[in-house]
């Protein structure tokens, strides 16, 4: 089957969050299965292009709104990535700095679409499925089946799949006229809420939604940022496929970004030799359990709580742990996790920043990651942690919840229930019990890297899926 995935963010040419290290390996696992699969992204660093193997396969204008915009499409020559990828240049308006953040996101993703939508609809084929990610590219089910411009593949399924269903994408209906002309009694299809919702749209308009975990989906029919009772509507043509992840970039044992490299045999040694490294870097203290966070720091992640809960683990055990917190996002979060270091040199350290390089360090240097999310639809920081033999921390939510075992079950992890300075605290004092017992820790360390969340099982129900829709 050709598969077309549509999405803002792809690594590694575009990462943010976990949504790129999605839509970067599973098109390569199901190519593995004989599929065509491929990717198409907005192009936001025109250097980028210019300096990496990048030729244009289609050049044109698009109608937007009362004007028109020029676009290129590019395709990546070397296929090193496992899949094709196509980025989309459109420019004035995709190429930024940053993938999101502008006043005007929502023109952006709008051109954007329309773009891939106008370059696929003139391909003398059509493509098996339009697979979109997210509501940046939620307004392609409803354009593909009710634009008359685009009425030759309107019989094209879409699938989409919610990664995080806190952004929505909603704005006005005076931005309605950007979009290519349709019958007007079909507006309520972009409805939710009195605006124009691109998510809920997908939901409504999508030929399947899956989420990406299964508790996610039983979690959102009550608590899915107002969009509850349409998903309780439209549930019988949802499903939640838990993300597996990328085991050729993820794999300790041929990760270029690590001092030292390691497998299960080797893990003990391995992950002291890193852990060492880290340490000198970050000032910190490798003869002690190291607990960290890497994330985007926003109150989904629980991230206005880590100061507070930094502050009293290390208030608690004095000198008897290091914390190292890698992430960006929230000014006061920030401005706060960087006051700690006065307070606490030599035991806490905090890169504040996107850093792809230091979270591979942290993911085997670490002994525990933190993971204390309000809300979590797969999460992937946890999947890296087991593979890398560090003991994953979390709350029990979503993709937490059917990824993790607590130790005290038979299992690999720490567990708590509640997002709260408490719970937490309680969860690093049974991480110090646990590390303290010496021959315990290395059994489950051992355990948890045996784990397979490699793609292969997920792409398969993906192709389950998509034939349903043949
Ligand atoms: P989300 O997509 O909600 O941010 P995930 O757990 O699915 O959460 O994925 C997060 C991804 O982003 C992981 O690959 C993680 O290592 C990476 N990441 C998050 N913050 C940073 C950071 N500051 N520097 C480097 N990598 C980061
Ligand atoms: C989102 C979610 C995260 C998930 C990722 C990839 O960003 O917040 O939990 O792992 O998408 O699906």
């Amino acid at each position: 089957m050709e598969i077309i995935h549509v999405s803002a963010e792809c690594y590694p040419v575009a990462k943010v969050g976990g949504l790129a290290d999605v839509v970067g390996a599973l098109p390569k696992y199901q190519n593995k299965l004989g599929h065509i699969a491929k990717v198409v992204v907005p192009a936001y660093d025109t250097k980028f292009i210019r300096e990496n193997d990048f030729e244009v396969t289609y050049d044109a204008w698009a109608n937007y709104g009362n004007n028109h915009f020029q676009f290129r499409v590019f395709k990546e020559k070397t296929n090193k990535l496992g899949f094709d990828l196509y980025i989309v240049h459109i420019q004035g308006l995709t190429d930024r700095p940053n993938v999101y953040g502008y006043a005007d996101d929502t023109e952006r993703f709008i051109a954007f679409q329309i773009a891939v939508l106008d370059w696929i609809v003139q391909w003398e084929h059509r493509p098996d499925v339009i697979h979109c990610h997210d509501h940046h590219t939620g307004l392609i089910p409803f354009m593909v089946t009710n634009s008359v411009k685009y009425a030759t593949i309107s019989t094209v399924p879409t699938v989409l799949t919610i990664h995080n269903a806190q952004y929505q994408g909603q704005f006005g209906w005076d931005k309605l006229y950007y979009l290519p002309a349709f019958d007007l009694w079909k507006s309520g299809l972009l409805e939710w809420d009195k605006d124009i919702n691109p998510l809920a749209s997908a939901i409504k308009c999508a030929w399947r939604v899956t989420t990406v975990s299964p508790s996610y989906l039983e979690e959102m029919m009550n608590n899915a940022r107002g969009l509850e009772s349409l998903l309780r509507q439209e549930r019988y043509k949802c499903v939640g496929i838990l993300n597996g992840i990328d085991t050729e970039v993820w794999n300790p044992e041929t990760d270029p970004m690590l001092g030292k490299s390691y497998n299960i045999k080797t893990v003990e040694a391995g992950k002291l030799a890193n852990k060492t490294a880290l340490c000198n870097v970050f000032q910190l203290d490798p003869s002690k359990p190291l607990f960290t966070f890497i994330g985007r720091l926003v109150d989904e992640k629980g991230a206005d709580l880590l100061p507070d809960i930094f502050y009293t683990a290390l208030q608690q055990h004095g000198d008897n742990i290091n914390v190292l917190v890698l992430g960006s996002g929230d000014n006061w979060v920030e401005g706060r996790l960087n006051q700690l270091k006065d307070i606490f040199g030599g035991k806490y350290n905090a890169y504040i920043g996107y850093n792809e390089q230091v979270s591979h360090e942290m993911y085997a240097g670490a002994d525990f990651l933190l993971m204390p999310s309000r809300v979590e639809p797969c999460g992937l920081n946890q999947l890296y942690a087991l593979r890398y033999g560090t003991v994953p921390i979390v709350r029990r939510v979503g993709g937490l919840k059917d990824t993790v075992v607590d130790i005290g079950d038979g299992g690999f992890g720490i567990c708590h229930d509640q997002t709260s300075i408490w719970d937490v605290t309680h969860a690093i004092n049974r991480s110090i019990e646990l590390y303290n017992d010496k021959k315990k820790f290395k059994a489950v360390r051992k355990t948890m890297m045996k784990i397979d969340h490699s793609w292969d099982r997920a792409a398969l129900n993906y192709t389950e899926l998509y034939q349903i829709l043949k």
